[in-house]
């Protein structure tokens, strides 16, 4: 038993609802939902997922905690509140923005994300780490994605709290998300445990690629099987819903998703001015190291005659480097 926990976890719970009815209900909320709406969040999703609104005021979940008797300095500690700047007391630690309540395994609210509209940094202010919130194991969304996970043995794994609600609309109910943090040893265990294959849909920006080139060592070293979710450049995933609609995301994103090979070698690409020969010499040689670690003998055949077809190359050639290259790697 551990009565602090309990009352955090308590405290959490109601500001969650207490803020959903101050977006959905109130005058204060209204310009959040009018944001929400203009990005397309339906409202289906907005009770789903919890969504709220805390008001740009000092001391709105302040009163609403002190009348309920809950221990402000513990409210401090478990981050619903902050302490003063100066002297004594208590002011709201989320103010002016939008809540995704952040919940744990069983479905219990245990941190707040509060995401900013209009100017202003951060741009998503999380509740401090505490003992109830550990974010590097923390996957957002897995007390309602778990049903379908079992089922599907697989999970779609995104960056971001948009993306994990406009794909839900669009009929993906495998999906969890890490939270601004990168991926930890501590997530890859817990997916490993509740599943067979990841498919990352990280956002398609650089940022979000290259975190992808750093998960799939980690997601593949522990047994998983890891595909790769596609997105034109520049979107992510909810901006790829709102901008196409969730049918084009499954079927030419989700469904699409490629072999980690395969996204390596687009990767590496990108690099590289293939019209130039130098350019084509360099890739050719980037990508043979990838190909020449595949074991399979029978994928390595398929890459090289593609790279071979798409660089008029001959298939002999780009064998016989790659086989030196395996001979070097013993
Ligand atoms: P993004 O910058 O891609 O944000 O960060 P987003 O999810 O697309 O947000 P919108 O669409 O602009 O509202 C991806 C994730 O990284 C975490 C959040 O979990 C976010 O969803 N993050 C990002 C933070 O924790 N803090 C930040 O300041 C920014
Ligand atoms: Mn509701
Ligand atoms: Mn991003
Ligand atoms: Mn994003
Ligand atoms: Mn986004």
């Amino acid at each position: 038993p551990d009565p602090e926990r309990d009352r955090l976890i308590q405290a959490y719970e109601w500001s969650a609802k207490f803020y959903h009815y101050l977006l959905k209900n109130t005058e204060h909320g209204k310009a959040a939902m009018e944001y929400l709406r203009a990005r397309n969040f339906s409202d289906k999703m907005i009770d789903q997922f919890q969504i709220g609104y805390a008001p740009d005021r000092w001391d709105t979940l302040l009163q609403f905690l002190e009348k309920r008797n809950f221990d402000l300095a513990e409210m401090e500690k478990g981050g619903l509140l902050s302490a003063r700047g100066e002297g004594k007391g208590y002011i709201d630690r989320f103010r002016g923005r939008i809540i995704f309540p952040i919940a744990n395994r069983t479905g219990k609210v245990i941190a707040f994300a509060g995401r900013i509209f209009g100017e202003g940094q951060p741009k998503y202010l999380n509740s401090p780490e505490s003992r109830l919130f550990n974010k590097s194991r923390i996957l957002y969304n897995l007390h309602q994605s778990k049903a379908s996970i079992r089922k599907t043995r697989q999970i779609v794994l995104f960056e971001g709290y948009g993306d994990v609600i406009s794909a839900w609309e669009a009929g993906v109910h495998n999906g969890v998300a890490t939270m601004g943090t990168s991926l930890t040893e501590s997530h890859v265990a817990l997916m490993k445990s509740l599943a067979d294959e990841i498919v990352l849909s990280y956002d398609g920006d650089r940022a979000g690629q290259a975190a992808a080139i750093k998960s799939i060592p980690m997601l593949e070293g522990s047994g998983l099987r890891v595909k790769i979710a596609l997105l034109p450049s520049g979107l992510d995933p909810d901006e790829f819903i709102s901008k196409h609609g969730g049918e084009r995301f499954m079927d030419q994103v989700i469904d699409s998703a490629v072999s980690s090979i395969k996204f390596k070698l687009i990767y590496l690409k990108k690099n590289h001015i293939l019209l130039e020969e130098d350019g084509k010499i360099a890739y050719v040689k980037e990508a043979l190291e990838v190909i020449a670690s595949l074991h399979s003998s029978t994928e390595r055949e398929v890459y090289l005659r593609e790279i071979a077809s798409e660089l008029e190359l001959s298939y002999d050639s780009l064998k016989q480097d790659c086989n030196l290259l395996r001979a070097s790697m013993q």
